[in-house]
């Protein structure tokens, strides 16, 4: 395919280039004309087959493949996914104050790993500026044909207590509702301090029990991270389904270094291939506990057909993936549909 020649041509560039750099240029290039890529992309790559468009809750998913957060975080680019071959897309995570997150350098590649380590820490422009970018979407009748989702996440200035982090998430949910097609909540990225301590089981009830009735309708998926005991992971999903959630995502980058992750001696959340056996075990822990009463979306290191098939065949009604696409290329989400397609 020709945009597996592009990314042959163009990765030994990008990779050239220090890990953030490479991808706000990409981003940068992809969002300064994003009708003009979304033609030339959608020609090369396209939607999925149409025989795998299913449902994911009460979403209707053009594929089983959907884009995970933190790639586009700003929505600078929402119209293009879909172009390549996503069945959803997540934008975000934003938070109600825009912030500029950690201090560079904060996004690492582990090349021979196929891994990255990232403590990006929601550098973003607010969930104000995403909702105006997406309303404007809207209104020009631009709005991608898979549903897009808004993860958000807790200002870094915002105190924890209960209300705070409350007011702080609702304020999001508030205005992105209207916009958005579903909304995801995020208390699993490790680089908020105290973000994670929102997964324990009672805070992260009360939180699930005031986002819900206040999206109005809008579905409300929770993301956890990998790094808790299987036993307390299946708690936590109790929580997020009593709360009344229509979804789990699972799972986040994991504080944990697996094989020779650890040698750059960064800190932060990985993400890619090393994730992959630890991501595994978790989402067939999550998908057990939910019981099949709300779908779960699996995510993490996921590159290739077979994991792809693994987390469908463990019951996952969906999977995300990002990491990926940063070290397979554009092409990534064709070919794995296509050899979805062909089981
Ligand atoms: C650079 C980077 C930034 C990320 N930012 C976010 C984020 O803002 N919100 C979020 O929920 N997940 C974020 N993630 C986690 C991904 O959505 C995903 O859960 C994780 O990377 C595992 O999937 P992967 O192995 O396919 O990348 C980020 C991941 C990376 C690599």
């Amino acid at each position: 395919m020709l945009l597996d020649l592009a990314w042959r041509l163009g990765r030994p560039l990008l990779f050239s280039l220090d890990a953030e750099r490479a991808h706000r240029l990409t981003l940068g290039t992809l969002g300064a004309a994003p009708s003009l890529w979304a033609g030339l992309l959608g020609a090369l790559a396209g939607g999925p087959p149409p025989g795998l468009a299913r449902s994911l809750g009460p979403l209707r998913i053009a594929g089983p493949i959907g884009l995970a957060a933190g790639l586009d975080k700003d929505g600078e680019a929402t119209q293009l996914w879909p172009a390549l071959g996503f069945g959803f897309v997540e934008l975000g995570t934003v938070t109600a104050h825009p912030q500029p997150g950690n201090p560079t350098p904060r996004l690492f590649r582990l090349v021979p790993e196929q891994g990255l380590i990232n403590r990006m820490g929601f550098n973003n422009h607010g969930s104000e500026a995403l909702a105006r970018r997406l309303r404007a979407l809207r209104d020009a009748g631009r709005w991608p044909s898979v549903p897009v989702g808004c993860n958000i996440g807790k200002s870094k200035i915002t105190p924890l207590d209960d209300d705070s982090v409350a007011a702080d998430y609702l304020a999001s949910v508030e205005r992105l509702r209207d916009v958005a097609d579903y909304l995801a909540v995020n208390v699993s990225s490790p680089n908020t301090p105290g973000l994670r301590s929102l997964q324990a089981v009672e805070p992260l009830r009360r939180l699930v029990q005031r986002v819900v009735p206040a999206a109005q309708g809008k579905p409300v998926f929770v993301k956890v991270a990998p790094d808790f005991e299987p036993e307390d992971l299946a708690q936590v999903v109790e929580a997020i389904v009593q709360a009344g959630a229509s979804g789990i995502i699972a799972t986040n980058t994991t504080l944990s270094r697996p094989g020779t992750t650890g040698r750059l001696g960064q800190e932060g959340g990985l993400s890619g291939a090393p994730l992959w056996p630890l991501a595994r075990a978790r989402i067939e822990v999550v998908v057990r506990a939910a019981a099949g009463r709300i779908p779960v979306v699996g995510v993490g290191g996921v590159h290739r057909p077979d994991q792809v098939a693994e987390l469908l065949g463990l019951g996952c009604a969906a999977v995300q993936l990002y990491s990926g696409l940063i070290f397979e290329g554009p092409g990534l989400v064709h070919r794995l549909h296509h050899e979805l397609a062909r089981g």
